[in-house]
This record gives C-alpha cells, sequence and structure tokens, in this order.
C-alpha cells in the first residue's frame, strides 16, 4: 500500500476529503482492524457505490466496558494494510486515540431509546454510547456519502440508523450481510482469538440459529428461546443472551411477525461471540 494512501492525521486526511468531495463520492468503511474476509466484503461493496473508499482502523476504547476485552483486542495493523493493498482508490486512516478524542471533544447524546437498553445494550452498559460517538466523530472527519456496517453487528447497525436518523446526517447507511466462515461460524475479528478446536465447539452458535429458525414453524417465540437455551446448557459454550425480536424495535416476542430476528452473545473459552438471523420470512406469520 502506498504510504500517500495511509493518513494518521484528522487535519490532513480532512484536507484531502474536501478535494476529493468535489468530484468523487465517498465510501466509508470503519473498523477497528484485526480484519477479515467479512471486511473485505465490505470495502468491495463500498466500491459499487463510491469512487473513493475510506477504511479506518481504529481500536475505539470507549467502547469497551471490560479493560481486558480491550486489551485482549486482536491487532494486526501489517496484515490489515497487505489486505487492503489492492484496491487502488482506497485510503486507510489510523488515528491515534489523542486525534479522536482531543481535549475539546465533545460527547453527542442522543436518546437512543429501547434500541440500546435491550440485549447489548443490558449486558455492555455504555457500549453504544461509545459507539455511537465513535462513529458520528468519525463521519464529521470523513464526510462519507454512504457508510458500510455488518449486518452482524445487527443492534449497532439499528443504533446507527437512529442516529442518523436523529440527526438528519447526510450519510446513507448501507447494511452488508453476515459473511460466515465455511462451518457457519460468523466471521469476526474475534474469531482469532478462537484455537481450531473453539471454533469446532462455537460452530453451535450459527446451529441454534437455524434451529431456532426451523422451530419457528412449530412452536410460540418462548418455547423456541426455552429450547435453545437447553441445548446451550449441553455444550461449553456459555450463553449470555438469546433472544427472538422484533426487527424494527428489538424488543422481545411473544408472537412471532414478519421477520422476527434471533440474536445471540455468548462465551467461547472467554471470547464473547455475537451472531443474527431472521426467522420468519418478511410477508408470513
Ligand atoms: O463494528 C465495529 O468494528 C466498531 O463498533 C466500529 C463501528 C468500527 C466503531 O468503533
Amino acid at each position: 500500500m502506498s504510504e500517500n494512501n495511509i493518513f494518521t492525521s484528522v487535519e490532513s486526511l480532512n484536507k484531502t476529503i474536501q478535494e476529493l468531495k468535489t468530484k468523487h463520492k465517498i465510501g466509508f468503511v470503519p473498523t477497528m482492524g484485526a480484519l477479515h474476509h467479512g471486511h473485505i466484503s465490505l470495502v468491495e461493496k463500498a466500491f459499487k457505490y463510491a469512487d473513493v473508499v475510506v477504511v479506518s482502523i481504529f481500536v475505539n476504547p470507549t467502547q469497551f466496558n471490560k479493560k481486558s476485552d480491550l486489551e485482549l483486542y486482536p491487532r494486526t495493523i501489517d496484515e490489515d494494510l497487505k489486505l487492503l493493498a489492492p484496491y487502488p482508490n482506497l485510503i486507510v486512516f489510523i488515528p491515534t486515540v489523542e486525534d479522536m478524542y482531543p481535549a475539546t471533544f465533545e460527547n453527542i447524546s442522543v436518546d437512543l431509546g429501547d434500541v440500546a437498553t435491550v440485549m447489548e445494550g443490558k449486558f455492555r452498559p455504555g457500549h453504544f454510547d461509545g459507539v455511537m460517538n465513535v462513529v458520528k466523530r468519525f463521519f464529521d472527519i470523513v464526510e462519507p456519502d454512504f457508510a458500510f456496517f455488518g449486518e452482524k453487528d445487527f443492534q449497532q447497525l439499528a443504533v446507527i440508523q437512529f442516529m442518523v436518523k436523529e440527526l438528519g446526517l447526510p450519510v446513507e447507511i448501507i447494511p452488508c450481510k453476515i459473511i460466515r466462515e465455511e462451518s457457519g461460524l460468523a466471521s469476526s475479528s474475534r474469531n482469532a482469538r478462537l484455537s481450531e478446536k473453539d471454533k469446532e465447539t462455537a460452530v453451535l452458535i450459527s446451529k441454534s440459529l437455524l434451529i431456532a429458525k426451523e422451530l419457528s414453524c412449530c412452536f410460540s417465540p418462548f418455547q423456541v428461546k426455552e429450547l435453545i437455551r437447553d441445548l446451550y446448557q449441553l455444550s461449553s459454550i456459555d450463553l449470555e443472551y438469546f433472544d427472538i425480536v422484533d426487527p424494527a424495535t428489538l424488543k422481545s416476542l411473544t408472537k412471532w411477525i414478519p421477520g422476527a430476528h434471533a440474536c445471540v452473545a455468548s462465551f467461547c473459552n472467554e471470547v464473547r461471540l455475537i451472531d443474527n438471523l431472521q426467522l420468519t420470512d418478511n410477508r408470513t406469520k
């Protein structure tokens, strides 16, 4: 990757963006690094919408509610740059914590309501405030026309969409499909912390979602959740939550609705993994 395409300072990136913006559409793919083919699929999608794509690599400390999780988050900057090298019109932005959060930085406050208090919000207090603020800061610096977010972080996507609407930000959010390993395990930077054996065990997470989808034909959401929880009891995976929610409000469902979504968070050998799947189609139920 040419050094000309790598920016570490907010000021110089923003200056370049101002020049580019006069002629080009800007796509933005925010990441915390440890890139894998899921991220690359976001980059490739971004090039379908924009002729210049900015990829940020920044492990954002304010969205981690456990110090150990932040410290153990994989950091593979050299490999990341190699993966991004084949894309000519791509800019990599690798800011420092000080640059992202200068003394003058002020947190935005948007009442995210229920979208941020259930599931991830319940188990990771403050997480979505951190995500929302860093993404808003990036939007101010990169000024993208389009920003790309993976559907694996289903609730994060809902939070960002809510924030963009609430603040009337001039950026279009493009959701991107979950990319999976051959085994079904959802691709994640955190998978780098799993041994081969852990990866085999973690396949239960995607399997449990598929089983829930099958069970949705004949059982209520409550019964499906009970059956799936029993399944986890028999494994070495520590289930944090398995919920079936309305995709619009993220509220737990007692009855099936079109597009009902199952979301799961669990620990495999202390590595926190999340996944989700739409259980019922968009018209029936
Ligand atoms: O999904 C992530 O990797 C992060 O939450 C994001 C959007 C890059 C913000 O730090």
